[in-house]
């Protein structure tokens, strides 16, 4: 049985959070449109930014993928097609301990470097602040859960999982959450708040990765030769080097 508790931080407290994520990145986009970005940091500091932050990049991206295949494939799915709890749990522990560390490795640079870096402190807000520590928060406890779940027998898949589905299927099961250890509470309660502060921080630069970059053409750069083409010459439009000089 669920308490009023349960009920309000597995069901309702979600829903806000997510119903704030959703809108907040509407209006972001609407009246914020030039603010949308990662407000990058390079040119005050690249040294540890050139490694730290690809690091925390391709952790985060396989954290990601993993947290689609556990949280979002139902357990019976991957029974069918012959997967075995112990062979899934396996892969999750291993795969998913090395991409946990490979984020938090990462974030630890990005972090050093925010800090002790003059430059890069002073462009930092407050609500970058409070979004490195919601980050901090929910990246460790994922960490303290993947290593329980290595020593513990507790299966996120028929629990924690379970509930972060029903919540989409819009059939919450708040009950299910009061039985996971306290690690994956708190891991989904601050996931689930740093959802809620997502599209007022840097973070909305997830949305718009730059990803036509890799596909569209090269710009080409050439330097201006003697010839000019077939147009008659203009006033106004010499070349830089051939406008007479006036004494
Ligand atoms: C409500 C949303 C979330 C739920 C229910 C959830 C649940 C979980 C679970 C069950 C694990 C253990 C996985 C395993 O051992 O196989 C885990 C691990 C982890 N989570 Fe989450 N998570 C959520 C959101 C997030 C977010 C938003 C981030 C990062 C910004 C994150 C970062 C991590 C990390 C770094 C790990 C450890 C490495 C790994 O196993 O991938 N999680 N999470």
């Amino acid at each position: 049985m669920a308490t009023v508790l349960d009920v309000f931080l597995w069901l309702i407290f979600p829903y806000i959070c997510l119903t704030i994520f959703v809108l907040g990145h509407i209006v972001r986009y609407r009246y914020d449109k030039f603010g949308w970005t990662s407000r990058s940091s390079q040119m005050y500091e690249d040294s540890i930014l050139r490694w730290a932050n690809p690091m925390f990049h391709f952790g985060i991206l396989a954290v990601f993928v993993g947290h689609v295949m556990g949280l979002g494939i139902p357990q019976s799915w991957t029974d069918a097609v012959g997967i075995s709890h112990e062979a899934y749990h396996f892969m999750a522990i291993s795969v998913g301990a090395l991409a946990g560390v490979f984020t938090i490795v990462g974030l630890i640079g990005l972090l050093y470097r925010r800090r002790f870096t003059k430059l890069v402190l002073g462009a930092t807000t407050k609500m970058d602040k409070l979004m490195y520590l919601m980050l901090g928060i929910v990246i460790l406890s994922g960490l303290v859960n993947t290593g329980s779940g290595a020593v513990g027998d507790y299966n996120y898949r028929e629990g924690v999982s379970v509930w972060f589905r029903s919540i989409f299927y819009f059939n919450p099961r708040p009950e299910l959450m009061p039985d996971a250890p306290l690690s994956f509470q708190i891991h989904a309660l601050a996931a689930i708040a740093l959802f809620a502060l997502w599209p007022f921080t840097r973070l909305v630069h997830a949305f718009t990765a730059p990803l036509g970059y890799f596909f569209r053409p090269y710009v080409l750069y050439r330097s201006r030769d003697a010839h000019e083409g077939s147009r008659a010459r203009r006033r106004g439009w010499d070349k830089v080097d051939t406008i007479p000089r006036r004494r």
